[in-house]
């Protein structure tokens, strides 16, 4: 199997959980102290050595396109001001990848975003990243699980322990262990199950390396779950087909540090802790905090 280049990121989702911020905005945009979440994610592909990047967007693709793209306008007010911080800080985003892009009509779930990279993605296997899933960068996860699909061929999931109560929340898999101590052999996949039918707690989480053969399996995946094209659904036939077919599911256990910021106290506690980190804004944040907590105890 050839190395993995490309990286998918889709954007399409009509982000009901964020309304009204996501009305005219993909929650994609939405920013993580001074970033929209989608550049970490692209810096994250970046670091692993993937820099073609094709994004999936829909029907307010505008701001994702031009948050990649060149503005001229700003670049030149800020170069006549000689601020050179704030001019790297707008170039990055532009220079980093080569981000292509391609439009999901109608956002039919998950899958369906991924089917509509078949064309662009073509042979190959793939990483999918979701924007929501902001993994730290001090944790190399997608570095892992390209280490993995490169020993192991086939798919390869990212999988976290959650608490059992909550994994009705998630997709979660039935897996069994290998010789290796964060690597599974995932036998079943279901998406979003009661807790008492959950066949664990290990919940899948949005970072994909796909094999291509996932496109034929999409193409034929009835809608499942709320009416949507299940990523879940098509992983549970590869997990089940023969590896010279490009079956076969591994997931990767990680233990890092991982922000849904899709969820509205999730992102605000991602914002908080990921700027209680940084050297220009963590102290007065901390202390602030401190007096804050104490506040709200009388
Ligand atoms: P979610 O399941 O979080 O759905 O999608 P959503 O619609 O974006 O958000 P909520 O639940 O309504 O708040 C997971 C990822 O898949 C993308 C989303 O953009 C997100 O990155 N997605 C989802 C698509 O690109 N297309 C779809 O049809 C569905």
């Amino acid at each position: 199997m050839t190395r993995v280049t490309k990286a998918v990121v889709p954007a399409a989702g009509l982000g009901t959980r964020f309304l009204p911020a996501t009305k005219a905005t993909p929650k994609e945009m939405l920013p993580v102290v001074d970033k929209p979440a989608i550049q970490y994610v692209v810096e994250e592909a970046v670091r692993a050595g993937l820099d073609d990047v094709l994004m999936v967007t829909g029907r307010n693709k505008r701001p994702l396109e031009d948050h990649f793209d060149r503005n001229v306008e700003l670049e030149l007010a800020l170069e006549a001001k000689g601020d050179t911080a704030k001019l790297d800080a707008v170039r990055a985003s532009t220079d980093m990848a080569t981000v292509h892009y391609v439009r999901q009509g109608d956002p039919r779930g998950l899958g369906h975003a991924v089917l509509c990279a078949a064309e662009h993605v073509g042979n190959e296997p793939f990483a999918v990243l979701l924007g929501d899933d902001l993994i730290d960068e001090r944790d190399h996860l997608l570095e892992r699980m390209l280490e993995v699909q490169a020993a192991r061929g086939g798919s390869v999931i990212a999988l976290m322990e959650v608490p059992a109560e909550t994994i009705s929340l998630y997709g979660c898999v039935a897996a069994e262990k290998t010789e290796e101590e964060d690597v599974v052999a995932v036998g079943d996949l279901v998406e979003k199950p009661p807790v008492d039918e959950a066949p664990s707690n290990l919940a899948i989480l949005g970072r994909y390396v796909l094999h291509p053969a996932v496109f034929e399996v999409l193409r034929h995946t009835a809608p499942g779950r709320g009416g949507e094209i299940q990523l879940t659904d098509a992983l549970r036939t590869l997990a089940t087909m023969p590896p010279q077919q490009g079956g076969g599911v591994s997931g990767v256990i990680f233990s890092g540090r991982r922000y849904d910021t899709g969820d509205r106290l999730d992102y605000i506690k991602a914002v908080v802790r990921l700027a209680a980190e940084r050297d220009d804004l963590g102290p007065a944040l901390r202390a602030w905090l401190g007096e804050f907590v104490a506040e709200q105890g009388h």
